[in-house]
């Protein structure tokens, strides 16, 4: 997946390219909410959000699904300010009642499935009637955990992707578009801490 759009000027030593563009997300989360919205066939789901990434993902796909729903965020975050997903913390805590329910559990993106398999299962605790699982992005290619999604946006290679509610230690979440962040930036990044480091 090419695109020929350029980076907006702003952001352009941030990111090296754009690698999905906000009209290619619009299309392809409307084709993803009408796949879920007919296999759950108008029954009343729960859709569960992991905090932060999904935040623009989510937003836009439930504007899309015409059946009833009720919304609540689980908070993940995994330790560390790099591109590997290090210790995971639960930050928040589910609040609805998911026993015998359709849960759509919705993350930003499927990288090495850590995160998904322990959410699951922490999940499944709960006693949903059934959880089905939707990605914005898929990277399999870092899979170490066996984890699958049920509807996926986009299945990209091994990039490290910021933008449209994806980070890198907490910013770019607000660009419109999934673009490749510069390497540079997270070596220098790396750089930054390796001094704080030696500082103490
Ligand atoms: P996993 O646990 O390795 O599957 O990764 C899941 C989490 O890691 C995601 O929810 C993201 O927060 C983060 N992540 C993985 N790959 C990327 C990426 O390319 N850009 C931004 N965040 C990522
Ligand atoms: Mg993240």
């Amino acid at each position: 997946m090419t695109s020929k759009t350029q980076v907006p000027p702003r952001w352009r030593n941030d990111v090296e390219r754009i690698l999905i563009t906000d009209d290619q997300l619009a299309r392809r989360i409307k084709t993803l909410s009408r796949a879920i919205e007919r296999d759950f066939r108008g029954r009343e789901m729960v859709v569960v959000s992991l905090l932060n990434g999904t935040i623009m993902f989510l937003a836009d796909m439930i504007r899309h699904l015409s059946l009833p729903l009720r919304l609540d965020f689980m908070g993940v975050s995994s330790y560390g300010a790099g591109t590997e997903s290090g210790e995971l913390v639960f930050t928040k805590e589910l609040r609805i009642d998911v026993r015998g329910r359709d849960v759509l559990l919705v993350d930003d993106i499927l990288d090495t499935g850590r995160t998904l398999s322990r959410v699951i299962p922490k999940l499944r605790a709960l006693k949903p009637r059934r959880i089905k699982v939707c990605v914005l992005l898929d990277k399999p290619s870092r899979r170490v955990e066996r984890v699958k999604a049920d509807y996926i946006g986009f299945t990209i290679p091994d990039f490290f992707v910021v933008g449209y509610g994806l980070d890198f230690a907490e910013r770019y979440r607000n660009l419109p578009f999934v673009g490749v962040l510069h390497s540079h930036i997270y070596k220098q990044d790396i750089g930054r801490v390796m001094s704080f480091r030696k500082r103490r």
